[in-house]
């Protein structure tokens, strides 16, 4: 199974390091700010898809933020593996386990670029939200689980 959540010390490295590397790099933030306080909630649920040639090609996260909501936070796939079905992989994971906690709703805040990926998912528009670094349009989306 490529989607698995991190074990080991060296899982959580690459998992941060993925997350950071295509959210966070590229407008110039600084270390660290790839991570989130509820990271460590027992109920936050971590995915990782690992490629056939042993790199953590993908990742995402996923927390309870309502009564029956989930929200997805945090999908990532590394450049060279984009557009090989890998975040389909990770989103369907992710909903998989919001069920079994028994949640009904799956929310996000998509950027721009990625609603049509959300969309091929299943996931409604709702309505614009928040601009991150003050020029990504983020786009709040929802899907019945
Ligand atoms: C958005 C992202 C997670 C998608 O992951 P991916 O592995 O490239 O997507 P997949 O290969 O699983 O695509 C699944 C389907 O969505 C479609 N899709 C993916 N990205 C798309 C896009 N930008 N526009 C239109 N369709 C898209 C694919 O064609 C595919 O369709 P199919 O089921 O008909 O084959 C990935 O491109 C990424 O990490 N982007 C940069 C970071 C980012 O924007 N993260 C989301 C933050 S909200």
């Amino acid at each position: 199974m490529p989607v698995r959540p991190p074990h080991s010390p060296a899982d959580f490295a690459a998992y941060y390091q993925l997350r950071y590397e295509v959210l966070r790099q590229p407008w110039n933030q600084p270390l660290g700010s790839e991570r989130a306080d509820d990271d460590a909630a027992p109920s936050t649920v971590h995915a990782l898809f690992t490629a056939e040639d042993g790199a953590v090609a993908g990742v995402a996260r996923l927390h309870p933020c309502g009564p029956g909501q989930a929200q997805v936070r945090y999908m990532a796939v590394h450049p060279d593996y984009q557009g090989q079905g890998i975040g389909a992989a990770l989103l369907q994971y992710l909903e998989e386990a919001a069920r079994r906690q028994g949640l009904a709703e799956c929310i996000l805040h998509a950027r721009e670029a990625a609603v049509p990926f959300y969309t091929r998912q299943g996931y409604q528009l709702v309505a614009p939200s928040h601009t991150l670094f003050g020029s990504i349009p983020h786009f709040l989306m929802r899907k019945e689980l």
